[in-house]
């Protein structure tokens, strides 16, 4: 083939001839420090290489020195240039072209995924969580945008690692998007390699929701975040089944994009937060959002507004501007009481920018990352040591101290403590403070099915979010467990509490029976004319996507949490029963080969076609993971999983196990 011509031109599915000016970057908007790449001569030539594919052969000249300059000075090739010049957002839907909705529906959550305001590093295309990619590069969601534009309702668009493969016949019940990010071969799935596979082009971090275009700001970890800390309270403090948190203090680090749900979720519980950040750009964003109500400058200031407010019992949370360790020595010092302490910062990275070492500023990070390398991981691992024994003291006057699933735990054994491994010497036996999901999620929510159920109303009108919220709390009975209630106040409440940020999203844990009713109810009333489409999803920290050995499946002890099984089934499932979008990733919030996590979309345009793929794909994508559960012997999912057999006998089985008696053999 000669250099000029293209085989994608034939199907008129390729970038624009022209070449878009270069675009401004705005003030103010946070940029992604330079990545580690290690790649030697032949890896960024192959990289400019690589990126060339997407440009037409004229401007190859040009385009290889620009992309090698971007290599070079950012560790990733982003092509700038290609990214649309001012704010991306997601728009109401009509706005988008699409011969199908659900090609318009996926555009809306892309825009919105990398919203000035949602998104964490919106230039470089990162949603949240330091890494967490919508796609590697600008040519790549140009491409995308095409493509889901001309998508039909009888063909599927395959995506890998961002790159959009093409477009391939299927059928109406079959999924539009079928998406993996970083899948990586076995032998190479590790750090390095795919720092060198980011760096050259071939993989994306999708995170969970970023990869998987659910991402509706830091709402939807609150919901989560609330029920952690509320059942934290129940379990661990002696808070009753109908208290709150009303006077309790809770401690921890983080106010980006999923941690900065932390202040948000432990007011609605009642209680009073400290939350540390090192960014002060990241908490002026949460605290012009209604995030947090305060900003201490010093540790002095933020325990006395924190005494303050807790004597009131008045919920408040306070954003620390420093870093965590100092806030952690400086209650130590004081002898100031914690009730419940964690911690959020992006500890699946540490090195890569993660976490911020004590003893330096923000900016002074930032600097190091793209210069000093080695002398800034050193930092970081005396931090962690210094952190972990902070944690300790606290732990031994009476604070309970819970890993929030950002692989902190397993990044301090990383820095050199095998003392935080239970067994003293690796992390095989996992660890000695639990992880929220061992403790907390796990058997109180996952076991019975109860996940991050979520929702967008794609006319981005706020008065369909009001009917699907008043929908939704109709379908839930606060008698049937207390789960349920929590759930009914929490939707109850939502628009007072002022959760939304970017497109007209809500999440509401649900379990399968209450995912079920409540998506049905929705596709009736767009059918009806009531609201517009609205496209529901999850992130991928629930029941059954994800198989996470430190978080989501923490609380299975039957050895099968090395295994990976559920996730790949789950997102084949949802495959074989027409979600809208299927998405597996590796890696997920705790970092790539910890995790193997899978995610939906699902498009609700009234029709009875979706009626019926609910019906089939919304059970299965909760029950796979409570039958794991329950096979796994976890009390709570055995129950449900035998209430299962008996609601839907004539269609579905779970096979229960019999009990051992460990006293038996
Ligand atoms: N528990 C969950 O449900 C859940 C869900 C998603 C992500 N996560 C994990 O939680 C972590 C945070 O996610 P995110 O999206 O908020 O990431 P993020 O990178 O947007 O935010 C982390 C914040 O921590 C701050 N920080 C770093 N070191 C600090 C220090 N020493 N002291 C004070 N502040 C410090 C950073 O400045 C940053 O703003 C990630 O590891 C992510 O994978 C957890």
């Amino acid at each position: 083939m000669d250099a000029g011509s293209y085989a994608g031109e034939s199907a008129g599915i390729v970038m624009d001839y022209e070449l878009p000016e270069y675009p401004g970057f705005h003030e103010g908007i946070r940029r992604a420090p330079r990545r580690e790449s290690g790649l030697s001569a032949a890896d960024k030539k192959l990289a400019v290489r690589n990126a060339l594919r997407y440009i037409h052969p004229d401007h190859h000249k040009m385009m290889a020195e620009e992309f090698a300059e971007e290599l070079e000075t950012r560790g990733r090739i982003y092509g700038y240039r290609f990214r649309p010049p001012g704010r991306l957002w997601g728009r109401p839907v009509d706005e988008y072209r699409g011969k199908c909705v659900e090609g318009r529906a996926m555009q809306v959550m892309i825009d919105n995924n990398l919203d000035f305001d949602v998104a964490l590093y919106p230039y470089e295309l990162v949603t949240y969580g330091e890494t967490g990619q919508v796609c590697q590069n600008w040519m790549q969601y140009r491409l995308i945008k095409k493509y889901l534009e001309q998508l039909s309702d009888e063909q599927t668009l395959v995506m890998m690692s961002g790159h959009p493969l093409g477009l391939f016949r299927s059928h109406k019940l079959a999924p539009r998007v079928i998406t993996t990010n970083a899948m990586m071969v076995g032998m190479f799935d590790s750090n390095d390699s795919f720092n060198r596979a980011a760096a050259i082009g071939v993989a994306n971090y999708g995170q969970m929701t970023a990869g998987g275009w659910m991402y509706i700001g830091p709402q939807g970890i609150v919901h989560g975040t609330f029920s952690t800390l509320l059942n934290a309270g129940r379990l661990k403090l002696g808070v009753p089944k109908d208290g709150n948190l009303a006077g309790k203090l809770f401690v921890s680090a983080g106010l980006g994009g999923m941690s900065g749900a932390q202040g948000k979720a432990a007011e609605i519980a009642g209680a009073v937060a400290i939350i540390a950040e090192v960014d002060i750009s990241r908490i002026r964003t949460r605290f012009e959002q209604g995030w947090v109500s305060g900003i201490a400058e010093t540790c002095e200031a933020a325990v006395d507004l924190a005494l303050e407010k807790q004597a009131g019992k008045e919920p408040f949370a306070i954003a620390y501007h420093g870093n965590i360790v100092d806030l952690l020595e400086y209650l130590i010092e004081n002898n100031i009481h914690a009730d419940i302490m964690s911690d959020q910062t992006s500890c699946h990275v540490p090195y890569d920018g993660g976490y911020c070492p004590q003893g330096i500023s923000f900016e002074e990070r930032t600097r190091m990352l793209s210069g000093d390398k080695d002398s800034f991981r050193k930092l970081v691992d005396k931090s962690l040591r210094r952190h972990y024994e902070c944690i300790v003291r606290l732990h031994e006057r009476g604070v309970y101290f819970f890993d929030y699933g950002n692989s902190f735990l397993k990044a301090v054994y990383d820095a050199g403590v095998p003392s935080i491994c239970k067994n003293g010497e690796n992390d095989l036996d996992g660890f000695i403070f639990p992880s929220y999901v061992e403790d907390i999620l796990g058997p109180q929510l996952f076991d019975f099915g109860y996940g991050p159920f979520r929702w967008c109303c794609l006319s981005g009108k706020p008065g369909d979010l009001d009917k699907t919220d008043m929908a939704a709390l109709s379908c839930i009975d606060p008698d049937r467990r207390y789960q349920d209630r929590d759930n009914w106040v929490w939707v109850r409440d939502a628009k007072k509490n002022r959760l939304v940020v970017g497109t007209q999203c809500r999440i509401l844990y649900q379990d399968a029976p209450g995912r079920l009713s409540i998506a049905l109810k929705f596709n009736e009333m767009v059918r009806n004319g009531e609201i517009g489409p609205v496209m529901l999803g999850r992130d991928h920290h629930d029941t059954g996507g994800t198989d996470s050995p430190f978080r989501e499946t923490s609380n299975i002890k039957d050895g099968s949490n090395i295994m990976a099984d559920m996730a790949v089934q789950c997102f084949a499932g949802n495959c074989a029963r027409g979600m809208s979008l299927v998405a597996l990733h590796n890696g997920g919030g705790v970092g790539i080969g910890k995790a193997v996590n899978g995610g939906f979309g699902m498009v609700l345009d009234g029709s009875e076609r979706v009626d019926t793929i609910l019906r089939m794909a919304m059970p299965w994508d909760v029950m796979v993971g409570v039958a794991r559960r329950s096979w796994a012997c976890n009390p709570n999912a055995i129950e449900v999983a035998a209430e299962y057999n008996r609601l839907f006998g004539d269609t579905d089985h779970i096979t229960l196990p019999y009990i051992v008696d460990d006293e038996a053999f």
